[in-house]
């Protein structure tokens, strides 16, 4: 058998393939199939931007004005004024000197990493790392080492060990992990990071926009954004639009825009997103409410799931509820699929074995009501 009949046969009988499901509408936190409505629990529109008069009128704007596409890269003829605009709205939001567009948050990742580290450096990473962080890694040829989750004291362990072997190094974390929902100790890594002379990259994508007084991320929160060399984070989330941007000094963004090659060789942002993008970005800013009532309800639901007795972890709008094997947590996503909830099952080799869950993302439209009754319905699932 290839190696094609190999894998997808190997992964149907573990009841693990994967398979597209085309929506026919989404909106205000519901997704259509058809005729069925459910309300959406696994998208991540945390402030429900996507839909925004605001953001949609932008960019309609930008397509009236400059077409449906850059046509370029950005160091041919891509490189529209509107996106220097979003870059320096986005440093001054993030609190850096600079910023730098990338088309998505995996080709940012893939595209910093590999172009920061080479042969002959190190690369010390959480293992919750995103996939995009771990093939950007893979890329750049440097030796890395996983440190435990969330645990600077192993970093700290790893770091004396191997530090001094190595040309340059580099420390990477999100702020806020993606399957867990849980925040990083980023004052202990900074702390790591300047006593073993790194540098480093912290992924916001899951923090930018709810966090902190601005929403600008846990970076800002702890007032901590001065030290971080690069933070990294996604339009594509709570900003509802797409792309992503590194904020950091003016010297590393002139460095990848002459070395980080998803940026150099892919054609630019079209000017309807980029427009979207600043009109998110205003939004923050007007409408903070969005982000401080999506965590309070995320509060709510974390701690009523508790009190009835699942397992939940984070301390964010991502509310992961731990099943354990994976027929479990496909059966429960079966379940609450019949009562109207989009809640789909994470299951290995996304998370380790023993550790399928729901991931819940909850969003601004997911008001307390509609969080009581999952709160009830989930039980009757159980
Ligand atoms: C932590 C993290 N980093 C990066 C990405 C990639 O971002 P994008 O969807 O914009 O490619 C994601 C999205 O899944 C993510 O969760």
């Amino acid at each position: 058998m290839g190696r094609i009949e190999k894998f997808l046969s190997e992964r149907e009988e573990r009841g693990l393939l994967r398979t597209l499901e085309p929506a026919d509408s989404r909106h205000d936190g519901k997704i259509r199939f058809e005729d069925e409505e459910f309300i959406d629990f696994s998208s991540n529109d945390y402030l429900g931007l996507s839909g925004h008069p605001k953001v949609k009128n932008a960019s309609k704007k930008a397509i009236d004005e400059f077409g449906a596409s850059a046509s370029a890269s950005r160091l041919l003829s891509g490189d529209l004024s509107l996106c220097h605009r979003l870059e320096e709205a986005t440093a001054e939001f993030k609190g850096k000197e600079s910023s730098l567009v990338y088309n998505s948050g995996y080709q940012a990742n893939v595209g910093i990493i590999s172009a920061l580290c080479k042969k002959g450096d190190a690369i010390f990473l959480d293992e919750l790392s995103h996939a995009s962080i771990i093939d950007g890694m893979l890329l750049s040829g440097a030796r890395f080492f996983t440190f435990r989750h969330n645990d600077p004291g192993h970093l700290l362990s790893l770091l004396k060990k191997e530090r001094p072997r190595f040309k340059e190094a580099l420390i990477i974390t999100e702020t806020i992990f993606s399957m867990d929902g849980d925040r990083c100790p980023l004052r202990e890594i900074i702390g790591l990071k300047e006593s073993y002379d790194c540098r480093l990259l912290v992924d916001e994508a899951h923090a930018t926009g709810i966090f902190g007084k601005n929403g600008s991320g846990v970076a800002e929160e702890e007032g901590l954004a001065e030290k971080v060399d690069m933070i990294m984070g996604t339009f594509s989330k709570a900003l509802g639009s797409f792309g992503s941007y590194v904020a950091t000094t003016g010297r590393i963004k002139d460095y990848l825009i002459n070395s980080s090659r998803s940026f150099i060789y892919s054609t630019a942002l079209p000017p309807s997103v980029i427009a979207a993008n600043l009109a998110a970005l205003g939004l923050i800013k007007e409408e903070p409410w969005r982000r401080s009532e999506l965590l309070k309800n995320s509060d709510y639901l974390r701690g009523e799931l508790s009190k009835s007795g699942f397992t939940v972890k984070g301390s964010s709008q991502i509310i992961p509820i731990i099943l354990g094997e994976s027929r479990a947590a496909a059966d429960m996503s079966r379940c609450l699929k019949e009562k109207g909830y989009r809640a789909l099952p994470i299951r290995p080799p996304t998370v380790a074995m023993g550790e399928s869950r729901l991931r819940l993302s909850l969003t601004y439209y997911h008001k307390k009501e509609v969080l009581e009754k999952f709160v009830h319905d989930i039980q009757v699932c159980r």
